[in-house]
Parts: C-alpha cells; structure tokens; sequence
C-alpha cells in the first residue's frame, strides 16, 4: 500500500474565498478537528496576508502537535520573516512557498522572466532553509506552463533544499487524463526527484479537482492537497473527503491509502459547514444530506434486501450518526453521556453540564431529541467566543397590515440589562436593529439562511447569519424550537464575535 499524505488547506486556500471567513477560534477548532482527522500537513494561514492569518498560525502552530503545521509565503523575504515568528512554537513547522510559472502569470502579474524567477524560487528556498527543514514550494499556475521550466525549477528548488514540490492546476483548467500525464512527465524529468515528495494542488473551475488529484496519485503523486468540503477560491479545491473515500472505497484499484480516520469525517464537514455558515449541497457526495439516502423504490427494496446492492460504503464508516431518535424528557444524564460518547462528542465537564442543561430544555418543549439536536447543541456550547451580550428576552408584535416592532433585552457580562424597541420592516429587521441600536454599531446583515435540524415542524429551527463591518465579517449561528429566537441567537453570536475580535467586549 502507498501512503498518500493529505495536506489541508481549508484554513488558507479554503477560508481566503469570499464568503468562508472565520474567527481566530473558530480556525483553532477546526484545526485541532484536522489533527484528530489525522491529515498530515496543516496549511494554517497565509501570515503576512493579515494580521488575522498571523494570529491564527501563530496560535495553530503552538497548539497542534501530531501534525506539520504550514505557513504559505510568496517567494519573499518578508513573507518568510512572519513565518518564522508564527511557526516558532511549532514542533513540525513547514514553509510553503509558491511563485507562479505560466508565461501570462510571468509576464502580467509577476513582470520577471524565467531566469528571475528561478533565482528568486532558489533564493528563498535557501533563506527559508536557515530555520526551517521542511520547505515545500509551489509552481503557481504549472499547469498552463512550460513543463520544462517546471521541472528546471522544481530541479532547482529540490537542490536548494525544498522537501516537497506541488504542482498546482491553479485555475482548474487540465482534464484528467492529460493532468496524469503531465505528473508522470514531472515524476520523470525533475532531477532529483527521488529525494523529495510531489505533491498536486488542484481547483475546481471544471469540477475536475478530485479526478485530476487522483489522476495525479494514479501518476506517482505522493500528496494531495485539499480542503474540508472542497470549499476554497471560485469552484474551490479539491475535497478532502472525497479524496480520501476515493482511495479508500477503490483501494483494490490503487493499493494506495491516507492515514486518516474516516470516522471522523462526517463531524469536521458539519463543523466547517456551520462556522462559515455555507451549507453543503444536498446531494454532495460523502457528506451531502442525501449521500446516503434512496428514495427510488426498487433502490430502497435492493439496499433493505442487501445494503451492498446500491451502496459502496457505509454511513457508520464516516461517522454519519444513525437518527434513532429515542432520548426525551425523560432521559437521564447516564443515557446523554452515552449518547455523545457514541456521536464520538467529548466535552469538559463544565461543558457537559451546558449542553445537558440546553438537552433538558430541549426535551421539554420537543417529544424527541435527536442525534442532529444533539450535534446542534453541542455546536452552541462549542462557541468559545466570549459573550458579550446574552439574550435575556424578546418579543415582537407584527402582522401583514402594520410594520413589525422588537422588543429585545439583553445583558451585558458585567451584569447590566439593556433594552430597546424598534420598528422595523419585517420581525427580524425590527430586533436587529433594536440589538444594533443597544451595542451602538450597525453591522449589515450579509447572510441570512433559516433551516430545520430534522424534519418535522417541531423540529428546530437552526440560522445562519454573516455579517460585515467595514470590510470584515462574522458568522453566527443560532439554534431554537423558535425561528425568530434561533435568529436572534445567531445575530447575536456574530456580533459577539464582532466585538471581541473588535476588542470592545
Ligand atoms: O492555487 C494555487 O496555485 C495556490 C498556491 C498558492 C499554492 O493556492
Ligand atoms: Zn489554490
């Protein structure tokens, strides 16, 4: 069996796409959901983009230990300087470098020939090399260059001393077949090759990214980069799960195998859907909603007949929580504590206490909880964010002849209540702008998506929200048997995190 290594870069290439932004903890928690996964590299930030992506690698690289943690850098001495102060701390750092290779990327972007190029790739490889062992560098747009200027400075760059060397299709522009042939092609004539792992880092634009990056393993690729849900720049990147299920489910074909634990996969995918707030399309494979259901009637007679019959693996095999939905009011602490254990949910005790409380609530109001509740609270009490503003009351007054009016009371977390009433032209608008006019900011509303945790109309109703203060943004989410409450929950979170990334909390 070949071990593929899965580098992810859900927290750079995934999260620098609009729309897919995250907090500082947010990011710290889907990197430490990462290392459990049991990917191989991090791409933690892009350090020098922001000083957002600095704090993030900074933090990520102290706390991550059983996985290398990458920084992206441009072939620039600044680049690599905040590198190295944010992997400091890391016990596997990485520096990943990249500069572009294609004649329109040389020519317009870059303004510097082939021999410029070369010298500044070999420069820093070489630079960064003086603190850091691990060095990968990335031939931007090799696909639409000149395979052998590509292989002269992967040439080069392995001689300088870079351990890795990736092959981006950075526009997603190669078909599978030929993408197979160009790595074998770079497999064949880099020069030294045999001392350094390729890898492929391949985009979406043609919906191409995971047949082109297993194309690529088929060739001798010996790593793929990818994210959680392909999510990343215009059509994303290559998903990491179905990557990794591709080789898993076809491993007769490939004898080639990751080192993930695929039991993990189902709850990262949820957990990077819910904090960017960007649902996963229902008929995604791997993780969609409906990945794993058969609605056709002679679908549904083979799988009750014999699963195999029109399913190539397992939802258990994925961590897919099987909806049994048999705890209620009655339930007990004992039987909560076993059900999360076998949703594979740990959680401090303080923690616990939280989310047991949020499930006795729950039962009172819902006849059932199920699993997807209990996901959904345990993702509520996650939120490390401080609160900085707690929903203490609200109602709102509204009908299809009148405006709408708020009435919202919230507290402060050094104890004091504020209150305020507003009109507005719908409920959600009228409480909105009652929470703006209490922390004395107006943020614009960005996103709004309502959905139903499971069916049913006394199912929950759970809100995502994102939005935008001069040019940055934050997500929300809420959670409540009460969709106007599950919004105001959701409104809030995001502008807690406003205030605490803002520093006014
Ligand atoms: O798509 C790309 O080429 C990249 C590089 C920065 C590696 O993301
Ligand atoms: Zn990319």
């Amino acid at each position: 069996m070949r071990r593929i290594k899965i580098f992810d870069t859900t927290l750079r290439d995934g999260e620098q796409a609009p729309g897919f932004s995250m907090n500082l903890s947010e990011k710290i928690e889907v990197a430490k959901r990462l290392e459990k996964l049991g990917v191989d590299v991090i791409e933690a930030g892009f350090p020098v983009s922001s000083p957002g992506d600095f704090d993030a690698v900074k933090k990520i690289a102290g706390k991550v230990k059983n996985c290398t943690v990458a920084a992206l850098c441009r072939c620039l001495e600044k680049d690599i300087d905040a590198a190295r102060e944010t992997l400091a701390k890391a016990v596997n750092p990485r520096v990943h470098l990249f500069l572009a290779t294609s004649p329109v990327h040389m020519e317009y972007k870059l303004k510097m020939n082939r021999e410029q190029v070369l010298e500044q790739a070999v420069f820093s490889v070489k630079y960064a090399k003086k603190f850091c062992n691990d060095i990968e560098f990335s031939a931007e747009d090799a696909f639409r260059s000149d395979p052998g200027f590509v292989c002269k400075i992967f040439g080069a760059a392995i001689k300088a001393g870079a351990l890795t060397v990736s092959f981006p299709d950075t526009v997603g522009y190669a078909m599978p077949a030929e993408f197979a042939q160009r790595i074998r092609y770079v497999k064949e004539h880099v020069s030294g090759m045999e001392k350094a792992n390729l890898s492929v880092h391949c985009h979406n634009d043609l919906g191409l990214a995971v047949a082109n990056s297993i194309a690529a393993i088929g060739s001798g690729a010996d790593q793929v980069e990818c994210t959680v849900n392909g999510i990343g720049e215009r059509a994303g990147n290559a998903s990491l799960e179905e990557l990794v299920m591709g080789l898993k489910v076809r491993s007769d074909y490939f004898s080639a195998d990751t080192g993930i634990d695929i039991s993990q996969i189902y709850s990262i995918s949820r957990y990077v859907a819910q904090v960017t707030g960007i649902k996963i399309q229902p008929n995604k494979a791997i993780v969609g909603d409906n990945a794993f259901s058969h609605e056709a009637g002679i679908h549904q007679h083979g799988v009750l007949s014999k699963r195999e019959t029109y399913e190539i693996m397992t939802p258990e095999s994925i961590g897919y929580p099987k909806d049994r939905m048999v705890l209620g009011k009655h339930s007990g602490r004992h039987a909560f504590e076993e059900r999360l254990c076998e949703l594979g949910i740990s959680v401090s005790d303080d923690a616990f206490e939280k989310i047991f409380a949020g499930f006795k609530d729950l039962a009172g109001k819902k006849k059932s909880v199920s699993d997807r509740d209990i996901e959904a609270l345990v993702m509520d009490t996650a939120v490390i964010i401080p609160e900085t503003w707690k929903l203490d009351h609200w109602a709102v007054n509204t009908g299809s002849a009148l405006g709408a009016s708020g009435v919202i009371r919230l507290q402060h977390r050094d104890g004091k209540f504020e209150k305020f009433i507003s009109m507005g032209d719908g409920p959600l608008d009228s409480v909105f702008k009652a929470i703006n006019q209490i922390i004395g900011k107006e943020p614009e509303l960005e996103l709004y998506e309502l959905g139903a945790i499971t069916g049913g109309s006394s199912s929950q109703g759970e809100t995502m929200v994102k939005i935008e203060l001069d040019g940055r943004r934050w997500n929300g989410r809420g959670v409540s048997t009460d969709v106007i409450e599950s919004s105001i929950k959701a409104y809030l979170s995001a502008v807690n995190a406003m205030l605490y990334e803002l520093g006014e909390n």
